[in-house]
């Protein structure tokens, strides 16, 4: 193998998959950031981190999500491990974390369920930034609950209860001041399923019936029995569902129904509080 520097390594990459994904794949196997490549373009890899570099980069070819071959992705404040059993974090779910750490005392207890939590992005978030709230994060793949109890623990976050169950299967009797979720909600016959990362990522995590909607309908029908008095519920939904989720909303009676939009300007959560008279 001829031996070659980080300037000639990244430029070969260059020429066949993305730059960026090309920086991030050769940071992570020479484990330095970004302003290191900058610096020292003339450095030699040695022919173990040649070899890596080019497996990634050819799985990469393949469609791999760089996430995935990283093993981590930076969510938040965060940088959580994923694996083929999570749904990758999106910075759009950002947004729901943003809602829900304005809804949440910073000097009061407050008891937290997030469902669907996948790698832990929404739940672990919130338990760091709100050490007094008690989370409990659940989901139904037992591999997803491992990564997140995973990312728990290197994140060193001690007030989040990760469990395996069915939505609220789990939670007979429990009351949460607030419930967050970002659920399924693609449509399954949806052609972007078989593109992109979406084709490398959990079914499970991805799609659902009734176009798209029934888990989100499912999840806002059941919370008003898990939800404490003026308890809010917060969900991130699809492109076109805001409108839909709100329909759901009101019909189960919630209160200060809104939506909000994320960076694209797409009205991507939206949430209720039970209603005050309950
Ligand atoms: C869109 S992913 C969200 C993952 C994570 N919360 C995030 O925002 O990155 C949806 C998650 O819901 C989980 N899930 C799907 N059906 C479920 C069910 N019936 N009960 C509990 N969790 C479920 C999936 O395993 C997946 O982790």
């Amino acid at each position: 193998m001829q031996p070659v520097t980080i300037s000639q390594a990244l430029a070969a990459a260059y020429s066949t998959i993305n730059k960026i994904d090309a920086i991030l794949l050769l940071q992570h196997v020479l484990i330095v950031n970004h302003a290191f490549l900058l610096t020292y373009p003339d450095q030699m890899l040695t022919a173990q981190q040649v070899e890596k570099f080019s497996s990634l980069v050819q799985q990469r070819i393949k469609g791999l999500p760089v996430a995935y071959l990283m093993g981590e992705r930076a969510f938040f404040d965060l940088t959580l491990k994923v694996t083929e059993a999570v749904l990758i974090p999106r910075p759009e779910t950002e947004l729901l974390v943003e809602w829900a750490l304005k809804l949440i005392p910073s000097d009061e207890f407050c008891n937290v369920l997030d469902l669907g939590t996948g790698s832990g992005a929404i739940a672990i978030s919130i338990a760091r930034h709100r050490p007094q709230a008690q989370v409990v994060a659940v989901d139904l793949s037992p591999t997803a609950v491992d990564v997140c109890r995973r990312n728990a623990d290197i994140l060193k976050v001690a007030n989040l209860n990760a469990i395996n169950g069915n939505w609220f299967d789990e939670l007979s009797g429990e009351k949460f001041d607030l419930i967050v979720s970002n659920p399924p909600y693609v449509a399954e016959d949806d052609p972007h399923l078989l593109q992109g990362d979406l084709q490398f990522e959990p079914r499970i995590a991805l799609s659902a019936g009734e176009h798209g909607m029934a888990c989100i309908t499912h999840i806002i029908n059941a919370a008003p029995d898990y939800l404490s008095k003026e308890g809010w519920l917060l969900l991130e939904h699809g492109y076109d569902q805001a409108e839909a989720c709100r329909k759901l909303l009101r019909d189960m009676d919630f209160s200060n129904i809104c939506s909000y939009p994320d960076l694209a300007g797409i009205m991507r959560v939206s949430g209720g509080q039970l209603n005050l008279s309950i």
